[in-house]
């Protein structure tokens, strides 16, 4: 089966694309390269032993998308990782945001209307749930109101994808991913984050490999057991799983809704200290960082409930906090490198 995976050259989407490989599916990439670089293609075919195709492609464009399925034939399911992403980037351009990531989905659905394509996964994110009542977090929990253009892109696209499952073919499965870190076992692939990273990971294995000065740890003061804040942080690699069985739900008729929802996190949640404290455990480098004030817009806590994901995926996250941020550090290593 050819599966199309719009932005499969960014960081999620290059992992999902080796899993899928490895799962026996045909991978076509489309992806605008304005936040990836190509060389990820060779890179996925060191890991697999396959090229996947590729297409460098505006999907926000509809002229541009359109001839993705046109040139190529026998696209069966799309996996849809094409967004901008950035949260403080998108209260500044928030128009960019909803053209951007909205856009795409809609030029994306259209096309697989057209040629018959019924199956569709949607990157989504914990970020809908806002600071939760309950933990660990379910899927039924309410959706809260957004808190950036970025985050309300991806609880938009979660109620377009319920309208239009209902009246059309398309099969939909909205995975909402909660903190992905960590790089493939062969440091081949990985984050490569533009300019200053905004997240935790990448921002620690830069300040260990010199780039940054010093890591700053956002409030000291959160009602928490250390003062940290605390987020269920996934393996890319599980997450890339992930939508493997997703798909494989949809294309073995197994999905029970036309637009399903799961949450994709391991159910543990670690503190941003204690995060620290296992990249200096598993990696055996010190980390220079300290205290500074809270960031606007952090929720305290939050991590999953993965009952209902082990239950009907039968997926489960497998690796730990410490193989997570080893891995991050590997890849980090391997890009000083070159
Ligand atoms: C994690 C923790 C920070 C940097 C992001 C996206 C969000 C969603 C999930 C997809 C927080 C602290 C961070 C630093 C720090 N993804 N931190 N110093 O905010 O949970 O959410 O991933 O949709 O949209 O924004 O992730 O990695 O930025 O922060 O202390 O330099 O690390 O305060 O507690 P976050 P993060």
């Amino acid at each position: 089966m050819k599966i199309l995976i719009t932005g499969g050259c960014g960081y999620i989407g290059s992992h999902t694309c080796v899993e899928l490989q490895n799962a026996g599916f045909d991978v076509l990439i489309a992806d605008n390269l304005s936040n990836s670089n190509q060389v990820v293609i060779d890179r996925i075919e060191r890991i697999t032993g396959k090229k996947p195709e590729f297409i460098q492609s505006d999907l926000s464009d509809n002229g541009q998308c359109s001839k993705v399925f046109e040139e190529f034939q026998g696209i069966e399911g799309v996996i849809n990782f094409a967004a901008s992403k950035a949260v403080g980037e998108s209260m500044e351009k928030p128009v960019m945001y909803y053209k951007n990531n909205l856009g795409i989905i809609l030029n994306v659905i259209e096309n697989m209307q057209k040629h018959g394509i019924k199956y569709f996964v949607q990157s989504s994110s914990c970020t809908v749930y806002g600071e939760p009542e309950a933990l660990p977090i379910k899927e039924t929990s309410p959706v809260k109101d957004a808190t950036s253009p970025y985050g309300h892109t991806k609880q938009i696209a979660e109620q377009m994808l319920a309208f239009i499952t209902a009246s059309t073919d398309i099969n939909a499965i909205a995975l909402r991913y909660f903190n992905p870190i960590g790089a493939h076992a062969s440091a081949l692939i990985g984050e490569l984050p533009n300019g200053v990273p905004n997240n935790l990971v990448p921002f620690i294995t830069q300040t260990a490999a010199g780039i940054r000065k010093e890591l700053k740890v956002f409030g000291s003061d959160y009602p928490t057991p250390d003062g940290t804040c605390i987020r269920d942080y996934i393996h890319v690699v599980d997450l890339a799983k992930a939508h493997v069985v997703a798909l494989k739900r949809m294309v073995e008729k197994k999905n029970k809704e036309k637009l399903e929802f799961f949450n994709i996190g391991t159910g543990h949640g670690y503190s941003v200290l204690e995060v620290i404290n296992s990249f200096e455990k598993s990696t055996g480098v010190k980390l220079n960082w300290s205290f500074a004030p809270r960031r606007a817009g952090d929720i305290i806590q939050i991590w999953a409930d993965t009952s209902f994901a082990e239950r009907e995926l039968g997926w489960k996250a497998q690796e730990d906090i410490n193989s997570m941020t080893l891995s991050a550090w590997q890849w980090q290593q391997k890009l000083d490198k070159k």
